[in-house]
């Protein structure tokens, strides 16, 4: 099939790759040359493990190309993706000017029937919205059809996600419609689940606020957890092995970030009120989010004292592991917040410390290695959950530190193993191992 997906972002560029690997002619549009230029020569704007293979091979075999013109992507395909940004508007609404532009632009060249497709996260109700810049800007009295078909890809997963899909949804006006789409996903022999299009915009919405609920459960849970003396990630793993609850997604930290998470939940509730169906489970989730990060240097500041010239060594930088996304990484907020204080930095992250440079002081400095950090660090902070960091030996590093003390925003090591190691290890809904104890932010109860 011949498709066209418009915006190469996360979304628009695996989407791309993963159809010309099925056999596809696709070309990818995206209005940004210097990007366009190098992915001509195939050079990723992102970082995304097995992406770079993908698009190599395709650009190869001349099954997918680049370019800055919409009108050609349009005219040569019969399907075309809309993937462009969807980011937060100042009210908490979903600004959808990217998608407009693009709805537009279709309109312009569309020049036989085609399928139109959404595959940006959207709020429910626009694909009528899209429908009616299309039908008001078409030059030609043309037929078209607009499909809703969310991507549940995850960041650093984007590939194996887009090939092993949990479901592929298709929101479509009637059941020829959505059985094209369902021709270009049928190699993927993934569960497919056909809807009406309002029904495949809120499920991707749903999703999305029910997984942020989850994070934001577990993360209360993980308050208590604190206060008691109980251990999260025990309990997350006991309530995780019943299958109605599910082990995914019951990991205690830092509060969820990223470029969805916190845009989709605040969408969701502007939508609920827009319809005045209040959503407050959904409000006690973002305020709980927020919450974490103010939580965590509460008690760092509790444990360091004084922060003017203290160093701290940092594991971690990207939002999550396997990316170099920075889009609402805890460890901007964090850094920032302690530097203001006067505290010194030297970060390690194995792939994202380019582009965390700009959002963080310009006296941060950054390490070649993950020992590094430990250089005459009166603490660690660990951000992100990478790999690489459990498998450190950190007996090497508690002999470099002046204090051995490491916060651990995501958990990474066994408590026993930090006890045995001699280090002082604060984490998160786990007991607290200090050489001296320190008032807990939250008083423990009597039980
Ligand atoms: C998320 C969804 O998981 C995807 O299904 C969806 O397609 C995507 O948003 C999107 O809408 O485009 P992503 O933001 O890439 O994917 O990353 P996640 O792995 O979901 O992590 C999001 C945030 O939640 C991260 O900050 C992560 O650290 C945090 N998280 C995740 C936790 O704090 N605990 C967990 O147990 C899981």
């Amino acid at each position: 099939m011949n498709v066209c997906v418009i915006g190469t972002g996360y979304v628009g560029l695996v989407t791309g790759a993963v159809f010309a690997d099925l056999g596809n002619d696709v070309v990818c549009v995206d209005n940004n040359e210097e990007k366009v230029e190098k992915l001509k020569n195939c050079i990723m704007p992102i970082y995304e493990p097995g992406l770079e293979e993908m698009v190599r091979r395709n650009l190869e075999d001349g099954r997918i190309s680049f370019t800055t013109n919409t009108g050609e992507g349009v005219r040569r395909s019969d399907v075309v993706f809309i993937a462009v940004g969807t980011p937060a508007a100042d009210d908490g609404s979903t600004d959808l000017s990217y998608v407009e532009t693009v709805a537009r632009e279709i309109a312009q060249h569309i020049d036989r029937y085609k399928i139109v497709v959404n595959k940006s996260t959207v709020p429910p109700g626009t694909g009528d919205f899209v429908r009616s810049i299309l039908e008001a800007n078409k030059r030609r009295r043309i037929d078209f059809d607009v499909v809703s078909n969310p991507e549940f890809l995850k960041e650093g997963s984007a590939i194996k996600d887009s090939l092993e899909p949990d479901r592929i949804v298709i929101g479509a006006p009637c059941q020829n419609v959505a059985m094209s789409l369902l021709e270009l996903y049928a190699p993927l022999e993934a569960p497919m689940l056909i809807t009406d299009v309002y029904s495949a915009e809120m499920i991707k919405y749903a999703s999305n606020a029910f997984l942020a609920t989850k994070i934001s459960f577990i993360n209360s849970v993980a308050n208590i957890c604190e206060a008691i003396g109980a251990d999260v990630t025990l309990v997350a793993k006991g309530m995780g092995s019943d299958k109605r609850i599910g082990k995914e997604f019951l990991m205690a930290g830092l509060g969820y970030g990223g470029s969805c998470f916190p845009k989709d939940t605040l969408s969701m509730i502007h939508t609920a009120r827009k319809f005045q169906q209040p959503f407050p489970i959904l409000d006690a989730v973002v305020e709980t989010n927020e919450d974490r990060v103010p939580r965590f240097l509460e008690r760092i500041r509790a444990i360091v004292g004084d922060l003017k010239d203290k160093r701290f060594g940092v594991l971690g930088l990207a939002f999550k592991p396997d990316t170099d996304d920075m889009r609402d990484a805890k460890s901007v907020e964090i850094i920032n917040s302690l530097a203001e204080a006067g505290a010194k930095f030297r970060c390690y992250d194995p792939i994202a410390m380019e582009n965390a440079k700009p959002l963080l002081p310009d006296d941060v400095e950054y390490a070649s290695n993950p020992y590094e950090v430990a250089e005459d660090a009166d603490a660690i902070i660990i951000m992100t959950e990478w790999k690489e960091f459990r498998g450190l030996k950190l007996e090497n590093m508690r002999d470099k530190m002046r204090r051995p003390l490491i916060f651990d925003g995501r958990n990474i090591y066994p408590l026993d193993r930090m006890e045995r190691l001699g280090f002082e290890y604060v984490s998160i809904g786990r007991k607290a191992l200090l050489a001296q104890a320190t008032a807990p932010v939250v008083a423990p109860v009597t039980v």
